[in-house]
């Protein structure tokens, strides 16, 4: 029997030409692939679209092991820290590999609370938004906006060596933590019309998030619930890291064409955004009101079968046994109704999470309920508005991006991100001028004179006449 080898032997059946392909660390290079050449020359690429199975960086951030429900965050199992963890604790952790000790985790608090007001240039952008903009498409904005008021740490202007310097980076990793949940804090207070309230640095991370959200000009000394403080503490950890999910990997992304921090996280959270993504959260709600009653869930799911719709909430890239985060979760739920009271949608999501777990089509494609399914259900029993459920998974997410731009700044694979494409278009062609072209497409663009503009298109036509 040959040796065993760490490697593939490929022969290609165009040239008759064999290669041996490394394999290290169980995947290939796939510049490796660059090396096998056609007759003429054409090198070979693979063609992964929707990344299914394409290794973009080596990272020692989070681990999953989706076939068996495991989630780590360096190396620390997701139910030991939501048990024992707070959120900053769980930042740290992230952003620099291990726990902190109690005199880092003081220090490390009063670096990120001190950060929790906002330059106060920006709050003439929250105001300037209507009443009911969607608070992620404020989010994305105004973190954006953020990167105008920090020249001095812009790539742009001062050369990207600027993030070579750990207390640079460390200083905007304090603002941008810090001052986040006071920026999601003023969208939902200028989206239900409220005094946008200045943040209490001494209370926690968290505390303090609720704090802004919901204190009343004419509350004194308002401290919100523990139990609601530690329950969405716990929610926070959860969402807090999820290794090469859509918008981390945005945020790598970005970073490598060297812009600045703020516009890359700006970014992430645009893909964030999205229903298939952290939007699942507001999309499960969503259906669970449209579903209406435990009578209306048998016709729903034959309607998923059929393709007519969606069981949101439901499926994972990468878990194909149980999402770990959606057990604790639902736990979670049961602790922020002892306080709130129960929500009644939570008997639709658990009667559907039931007969989809029993169903042929669920089980055959290894459909379980994901972190989405409950935490909606969860934030509306806190009567949040369902447009903030998205914001409400951003802040969390906010740690685990930077703990990705952290390590992408030191990656020795730095390189900026290019994908290649495979070109199916015409081939070379002249340019025709106007009078000469032929009608070679139906493009949809007929002209109808929206009603409000008809006094003016005949004014416009008079006047030519
Ligand atoms: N409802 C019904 N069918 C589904 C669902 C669903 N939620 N998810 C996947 N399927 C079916 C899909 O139609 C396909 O069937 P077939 O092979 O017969 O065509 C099969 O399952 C495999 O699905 P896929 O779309 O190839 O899987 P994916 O890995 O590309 O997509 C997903 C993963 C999360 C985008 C998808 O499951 C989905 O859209 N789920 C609903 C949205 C959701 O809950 N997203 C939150 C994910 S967790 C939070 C986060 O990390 O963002």
């Amino acid at each position: 029997m040959a040796a065993k080898k760490d490697s593939l032997s490929v022969k290609d059946n165009r040239t008759g030409k064999e290669y041996e392909l490394i394999i290290k660390d169980g995947a290939i290079n796939a510049t490796e692939l660059g090396k096998i050449k056609d007759e003429n020359g054409k090198v070979t690429r693979s063609f992964d679209p929707a990344y299914m199975n394409t290794v973009c960086c080596i990272s020692r951030i989070s681990f999953i092991n989706g076939d068996k429900g495991i989630l780590e965050y360096r190396g620390y199992p997701i139910e030991q820290l939501a048990e024992n963890s707070s959120f900053l604790e769980v930042s740290f952790l992230l952003l620099w590999g291990e726990l902190p000790t109690k005199n880092q985790l003081k220090t490390f608090t009063k670096k990120v609370m001190t950060h929790s007001t906002y330059h106060n240039g920006l709050e003439k952008f929250v105001k300037a938004f209507r009443h009911d903009s969607h608070p992620m498409g404020m989010m994305s904005t105004l973190v954006a906006a953020l990167s105008t008021f920090f020249p001095e740490a812009n790539p742009a202007y001062v050369g990207a060596n600027v993030y070579k310097d750990v207390e640079v980076r460390n200083a905007h990793i304090y603002t941008l933590l810090g001052c986040a949940p006071a920026i999601a804090a003023a969208c939902y207070r200028h989206k239900v019309g409220k005094p946008i309230n200045e943040p209490n640095e001494n209370l926690g991370y968290v505390e303090n998030f609720l704090y802004m959200m919901d204190k009343n000009t004419t509350d004194k000394d308002y401290k919100p619930h523990p139990k609601i403080v530690r329950a969405l503490e716990i929610l926070f950890i959860l969402h807090a890291e999820h290794e090469l999910n859509c918008s981390t990997a945005a945020i790598r992304h970005m970073t490598s064409s060297q812009a600045d921090i703020y516009t890359s996280t700006a970014g992430a959270i645009t893909a964030l955004y999205g229903p298939r993504h952290g939007g699942a959260n507001e999309a499960v709600l969503k259906m669970l009101e449209q579903i209406g009653c435990k009578e209306n869930v048998p016709q729903f799911i034959r309607d998923v079968k059929d393709r007519k719709k969606m069981l949101m909430g439901f499926g994972h890239r990468v878990y194909k046994n149980h999402d770990p985060r959606a057990t604790i979760v639902r736990k979670v739920a049961d602790d922020v109704f002892s306080v709130v009271g129960s929500e009644p949608l939570i008997d639709i999501a658990m009667e559907l999470e039931k007969v989809a777990l029993s169903d042929e089509y669920f089980v055959k494609r290894k459909l379980y309920p994901n972190v989405d399914f409950y935490s909606g259900v969860i934030y509306k029993a806190l009567g949040i508005p369902t447009e903030m459920f998205t914001v409400m998974f951003t802040l969390p997410r906010i740690a685990g991006w930077l703990s990705h731009w952290n390590e992408f700044l030191d990656d020795a694979d730095n390189k900026i991100v290019r994908p290649r494409q495979i070109y199916k278009g015409y081939k070379r062609r002249d340019f025709v001028a106007a009078d000469q072209r032929e009608q070679k497409l139906q493009v949809h663009m007929k002209y109808t004179t929206p009603t409000e503009d008809k006094r003016r298109e005949a004014s416009l036509s008079h006047m030519q006449q």
